[in-house]
């Protein structure tokens, strides 16, 4: 067994997603089962470098987790050759430049989403990094969710017959930051610093419905501003530029209609933050982040409308639930381990950059339609 050291350059690590989901929960969990292994007698050792814009968070981030690489100055971590792959969990405004300078540098580059504010500049992105034969990915971590996991093996199994609709719901109720504090950043209540749900949540709704029911053809969206004034984080009031919340419409290629809102102007009244149902000829299915139910046909009940008597039906009763069959890993450490064996084990991975720029694109879209008033087409990619 040969232990083989990467150094990956982790900049945004301070922030929310850098911190908790990517250093913690993928990179040291790593780590602490003893490195990935690649099938080859290597096991892959994961040597973060923190990067950042501040020294004093960055020292105590090392401290606190025993490493010892740690930098403010991207361009000398990018200079160094032993720093194999950039991860960029940046606010999204700082992406898409320091995704260019990693490329022009020669490393392999991952990102979190949206790796771009505009389609140009993602396809820009994905295009250099073609040219500069390096590889890179993309984080579509629902994809990777326990209860997306087992709606998809419904899917496979040919339980839902013919899949007429997707309907999502998305959301909670982020606090103004006055009189308790946001769980969110601010930035993503302001448009001109990279903000917005529509910019924030299509670009997941992309990949989560072309790899489970069709490529995105067209999208309609309303967008609002639910939240007009909010407080940051050192409580000092904003004004919330960006949309807070989106409803949007999408037709998929093969027919199928998906509605998602999404929203953190909205109290839940659900199981999970997020849930998507999915009806189709032979029967349907409620997934959410870590369960699935679902109902088939022949156990479809028959309500009839009649509000002048109480329901004789207790209709959430009447699901069952899809079986774990198996234990699920974290899914962003998940999609890094498949990340790491594209580079050094040359395992095929199709969450790139041309993938992200799909995100990027229906996002754009979406804003475009909310804007204008109308449903518009999604034109396909060209890789
Ligand atoms: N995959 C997911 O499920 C998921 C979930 C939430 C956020 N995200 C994405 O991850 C990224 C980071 O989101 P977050 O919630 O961790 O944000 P955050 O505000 O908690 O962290 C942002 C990080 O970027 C740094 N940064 C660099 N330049 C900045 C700038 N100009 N303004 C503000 N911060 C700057 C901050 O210091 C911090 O380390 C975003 O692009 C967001 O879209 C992904």
């Amino acid at each position: 067994m040969t232990r083989r050291t990467v150094r990956i350059a982790v900049n945004g690590v301070t922030g929310r997603m850098g911190h908790h989901q990517h250093l913690v929960r993928s990179l040291l969990a790593l780590r602490e089962q003893g490195g990935l292994g690649l099938g080859d007698g290597t096991r892959l050792w994961p040597e973060p470098v923190l990067v950042g814009r501040r020294e004093a968070a960055l020292r105590e981030l090392a401290d606190r987790y025993g490493l010892t690489a740690w930098s403010t100055d991207l361009a000398g971590v990018l200079a160094d050759p032993a720093v194999e792959v950039y991860f960029d969990a940046q606010a999204t405004s700082a992406r898409e430049a320091a995704l260019r300078q990693a490329i022009a540098a020669g490393k392999h580059v991952y990102t979190e989403k949206p790796t771009a504010t505009t389609l140009d500049g993602a396809l820009a992105l994905a295009r250099a990094a073609r040219a500069a034969g390096v590889k890179h990915g993309v984080v579509q971590d629902k994809l990777f969710l326990p209860g997306l996991r087992k709606l998809k093996r419904l899917l496979d199994g040919g339980f839902f017959g013919r899949v007429l609709s997707v309907r999502g719901e998305f959301g909670y109720w982020v606090f103004e930051g006055d009189w308790q504090p946001a769980q969110r950043p601010s930035w993503n209540y302001r448009a001109e610093d990279g903000g917005g749900i529509v910019v924030d949540m299509f670009p997941h709704w992309e990949y989560v419905l072309h790899e489970l029911f069709g490529r995105v053809r067209t999208v309609q969206a309303l967008t609002a501003t639910h939240v007009p004034q909010r407080w940051d984080e050192r409580g000092k009031p904003y004004d919330a530029t960006a949309d807070d919340a989106a409803y949007g419409i999408f037709e998929l290629e093969g027919g199928v209609v998906a509605q998602i809102n999404s929203s953190w102007a909205v109290r839940v009244h659900r199981d999970e933050l997020v849930e998507f149902q999915v009806d189709g000829t032979e029967g349907s299915a409620v997934a959410g982040l870590r369960g699935c139910r679902f109902q088939h046909r022949a156990a479809t009940p028959k309500p009839v409308w009649n509000p002048d008597l109480p329901s004789p039906h207790a209709f959430r009763d009447q699901w069952q639930e899809v079986p774990d069959n198996g234990e699920s890993d974290n899914g962003f450490k998940a999609q890094w381990e498949l990340f790491l064996k594209h580079v050094y084990a040359d395992a095929p991975y199709h969450w790139d950059l041309f993938a992200g720029a799909r995100g990027v694109q229906l996002a754009e879209l979406g804003l475009r339609s909310a804007a204008e008033g109308r449903r518009i087409d999604v034109p396909e990619i060209a890789r």
